[in-house]
């Protein structure tokens, strides 16, 4: 694991939905939306969470059925509570357990929000590809962390970096330069397949600083692993000046974008 990657927090799943679940599970029905794909498919869903795509994919895909693979055994334990279907079967594992599935054995392989974690994301997009049978679609999402497209998380590591100079390094768009429109589509030409890139926006409305700031302190990814890593004194440090800095509407409420890139390839 690189250093980087230190306070990537995978286990707790509860609190990753209340930190990213309200955000990742719309931009999965966009997704969706986009690819158009018809009922009565075989799915993979690589790097599955807390279930957000996969849950998306049997609301409006109507599949014949979903393998939904993560090897955060916290986040397919939560997957498994929220969605007991016979479609689904979730398994543990990481992008490393695609080689033990057949060639051409799925009509369908994504990845939501999970591709830029992975350490070998080309040899995954193979595998991908691999599994998926000819005419069949390989595609993903995630978000433009260079581009600053999770505002909330830029807002967040700035005055983290602010405070404490080595958490510029943990950053997302440090972390995973690659995550723009020309690096993603190198990624999927690298694999072997002709991508075609769209951008996915959305706002991202905070009630109230609480509602910006609690997520950050359950622990659950990134940049809440690094947050709750702080002391209590320097973890209140960064909370004053989040709440100083963070420009507010005149309801209080605290609107920052999301965008996504979305990569999809015929196989
Ligand atoms: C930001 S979460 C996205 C989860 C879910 N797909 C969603 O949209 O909410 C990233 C996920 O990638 C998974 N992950 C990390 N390393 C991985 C690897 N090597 N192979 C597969 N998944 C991995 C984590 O366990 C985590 O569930």
């Amino acid at each position: 694991m690189p250093p980087s990657a230190r306070h990537d927090a995978w286990q707790a799943g509860d609190s990753y939905e209340a930190y990213m679940g309200r955000w990742s599970r719309p931009i999965a029905a966009r997704f969706l939306d986009w690819l158009g794909l018809p009922g009565g498919l075989d799915w993979l869903d690589l790097g599955c969470g807390t279930g957000a795509l996969t849950q998306a994919i049997l609301r409006q895909s109507d599949p014949a059925g979903v393998l939904a693979i993560d090897p955060s055994e916290g986040f397919i334990a939560t997957a498994r509570r929220a969605l007991d279907d016979p479609r689904v079967e979730f398994r543990l594992g990481d992008a490393a357990a695609l080689a033990t599935l057949p060639e051409a054995s799925r009509d369908a392989a994504v990845a939501g929000l999970s591709l830029n974690f992975i350490p070998d994301r080309v040899a995954a997009l193979r595998e991908m590809r691999r599994i998926v049978q000819p005419g069949g679609t390989v595609a993903f999402y995630v978000w433009d962390y260079p581009g600053g497209g999770m505002g909330f998380m830029r807002a967040f590591w700035d005055a983290a970096a602010a405070l404490d100079p080595a958490a510029r390094d943990l950053t997302e768009n440090r972390r995973f330069p690659f995550c723009t429109r020309e690096g993603l589509a190198a990624l999927a030409r690298d694999a072997g397949l002709e991508p075609e890139v769209i951008a996915m926006e959305s706002p991202s409305v905070f009630r109230n600083f609480d509602d910006f700031w609690h997520p950050f302190t359950l622990g659950a990814g990134p940049a809440p692993g690094y947050c709750m890593s702080l002391s209590p004194d320097a973890r209140e440090r960064l909370r004053a000046r989040l709440s100083e800095t963070l420009p507010r509407q005149a309801d209080g409420s605290i609107a920052l974008g999301t965008r996504a890139w979305a990569v999809r390839a015929r196989v």
